[in-house]
């Protein structure tokens, strides 16, 4: 999951380095459409959540570009170092940097953590989920 998350940087990173370098012309093809991952900020490392209960899930807006490739979001379930393929949210704005969600009915386990997807995926921190209160 980590070099996951090091790929959206470096690739990032090459965006903002060849933008510096591009003709005016590229510039504003790269204006145009650009790549987004916000990070999540809840659920954090060591949360909780309880099957059937009610969650936001919430991520830092505050970088959008004026133009996202992808502005539809999904969020999805991971345990341990595999993404299951238990979607707890999807088509809603990327921009919108908040949604409810149920605690979906899984195995107990303190590996589970969501990715955010829009452009790019972006993990949480692993964070429980238990079926008792
Ligand atoms: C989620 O956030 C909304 C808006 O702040 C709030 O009204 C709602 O009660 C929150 N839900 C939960 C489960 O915390």
């Amino acid at each position: 999951m980590f070099s996951f998350n090091k790929l959206v940087t470096f690739t990032t990173i090459l965006a903002a380095s060849s933008a510096a370098f591009a003709t005016p012309a590229n510039v504003k093809k790269r204006a145009a459409l650009d790549v987004f991952a916000p990070p999540i900020t809840a659920p954090v490392e060591g949360d909780v959540w309880v099957v059937g209960q009610q969650r936001n899930v919430t991520w830092d807006t505050s970088n959008a570009p004026t133009q996202i490739t992808n502005p539809i979001g999904q969020i999805i379930l991971r345990k341990g170092e595999e993404t299951t393929n238990i979607l707890l949210a999807s088509c809603f704005n990327i921009l919108i940097g908040s949604i409810e969600v149920t605690v979906p009915e899984v195995v107990d386990g303190d590996d589970y953590a969501l990715v955010l997807f829009g452009d790019s995926g972006n993990f949480s921190p692993d964070f429980t989920i238990t079926s008792s209160a």
